[in-house]
């Protein structure tokens, strides 16, 4: 195993979409294009299994320097206002364009941290939201909290306008790691908010680890994991940390590469994760993901409509997801757009009246066929060859696969593949066989994360 690990630690793409983003087309994609496929995957769509909106709220009070997300720190509250109203705006953009009532299935407040906002000011975005729009069937509205900034208030506000689930950001519970990646929370404050969202009515509550972090060990890991099993979060990500210094402003400092475990004492502290969770009675779903057999997730899984976008697993799928607020991507199914990516730039477009997209890229149909493979490898474990792949690309595939193949890590048949129980950690190298684009433009400066 040590081998194969030297082996296929890379850098990787994790596949939240395909093309993934740096292989986007470089001329982007026009604004009528990408107004066209969303007005076309709207009509398809939206009376049938409707939309999903991703809203992000991109404030925290203070700096984790683990992290790689699009967040602006600030303490001044505020900026709340008109970044929310900003957001209906853009909101408002949308819904004229699509003319008929979008009915939305899935809401989810990503960030940064979206409890950064006042009760008041959640529940005026969630109510403008729905001045133009109506609740699909099966709606569910989510939302990421982090344990230190939320409050009971902010609990049953969010409850009442609908939501059911929730995620806390807890990374990690030791004090040297915490003082290292600039989150000092503790395991009093995090029993709280989930002992509160459980007392409300929370239906699925999930906590975010990270395996990978500066100074971590085997009894570090054996602790968090401890306490997390301790509240029995119905949903855990335990996620690889992605260590991208590289790229500017995600605030990757305070530790040093040495301080980090290395390939193998990390993938040590994912297989251990995984089988404290394992006796725990959590079931691993795709990659970095574990729920109970009583979560929707699992349920999803169970019945193959696991489904993979920019906001990771989700259970249920949407054609169409609008991102909203700065840096957020939508998704027509037909092409891909990205906002502005600084609150300035994002603001002054929407206020023009212009949505604020700054690049994206049209889908072509070779792309369309490798995406649907992908995802249903990392949603399913298994594709079939025979949608849509001429044998040209199946064999270049094959070729790429062959070293995979010979180290048993999946299973070829004439018409599928399947990913072994081994393979499951190397899901991202299984991946880029499939990935054209890649493959045809190899980028020469790092660009990824590695994929273990
Ligand atoms: C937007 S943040 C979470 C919400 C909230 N701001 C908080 O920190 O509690 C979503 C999650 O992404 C994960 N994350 C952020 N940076 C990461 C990195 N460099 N590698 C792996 N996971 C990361 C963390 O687990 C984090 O909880
Ligand atoms: S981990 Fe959460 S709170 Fe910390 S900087 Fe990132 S988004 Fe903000």
């Amino acid at each position: 195993m040590k081998n194969l690990i030297q082996k296929y630690n890379i850098p990787g793409p994790r596949y939240t979409s395909y093309p993934t983003v740096p292989f986007w087309d470089k001329e982007g994609i026009s604004l009528e294009d990408w107004k066209k496929t969303t007005i076309q995957s709207f009509k398809e769509t939206n009376d049938t299994e409707g939309i999903s909106l991703y809203i992000h709220l991109p404030f925290c009070e203070s700096l984790c320097t683990f992290c790689a997300c699009h967040k602006r720190i600030t303490k001044r509250h505020s900026v709340e206002e008109p970044y929310l109203l900003t957001v209906l705006k853009e909101w408002d953009l949308y819904c004229d364009m699509l003319v008929d009532r979008p009915k939305i299935r899935e809401i989810h407040l990503g960030g940064g941290t979206p409890t950064f906002f006042s009760s008041e000011n959640l529940k005026q975005l969630i109510e403008g939201i729905f001045k133009r729009a109506d609740r699909f069937k099966e709606f569910e509205f989510s939302y990421e909290g982090h344990p230190n900034h939320t409050s009971e208030e902010q609990l049953q506000t969010l409850y009442d306008l609908g939501s059911r689930r929730n995620s806390f950001g807890i990374q990690d519970y030791d004090p040297v790691v915490q003082k290292a990646i600039h989150r000092i929370q503790s395991f009093e404050q995090v029993k709280k908010v989930h002992d509160l969202s459980k007392k409300i009515g929370y239906e699925s509550i999930s906590h975010d680890l990270i395996f990978g972090l500066p100074f971590q060990n085997e009894e570090s890991i054996r602790n968090t994991i401890k306490n997390t099993i301790k509240l029995k979060p119905d949903r855990i990500a335990y996620y690889s940390y992605a260590h991208v210094p590289w790229i500017k402003g995600v605030g990757q400092r305070g530790f040093d590469d040495n301080d980090l475990p290395k390939d193998n004492e990390k993938r040590y502290l994912y297989e251990l994760g995984k089988q404290l969770f394992f006796d725990a009675g959590y079931v691993e779903i795709g990659m970095d993901h574990f729920a109970l057999p009583s979560d929707s997730l699992y349920k999803a899984l169970d019945n193959k409509k696991l489904h993979r976008n920019f906001m990771g697993y989700t259970a249920g799928k949407t054609q169409l997801m609008i991102g909203l607020g700065m840096s957020s991507i939508s998704d027509s199914w037909y092409a891909f757009a990205q906002n502005e990516k600084t609150t300035e730039a994002y603001t002054e477009k929407v206020d023009r009246g212009v949505l604020p997209i700054f690049r994206g890229h049209l889908l072509s149909d070779k792309d369309l066929i490798i995406r649907k493979h992908i995802l249903n490898i990392m949603c399913n474990l298994e594709t079939e060859w025979n949608v849509g792949l001429d044998d040209s690309i199946k064999n270049n595939i094959l070729d790429r696969l062959q070293e995979i193949i010979d180290d048993g890590l999946i299973e070829v048949t004439s018409n599928k593949i399947t990913v072994k129980e081994e393979g499951r950690m190397f899901i991202r190298n299984i991946c880029m066989a499939f990935d054209l684009r890649l493959i045809e433009n190899k980028p020469d400066t790092r660009i990824f994360s590695m994929t273990i």
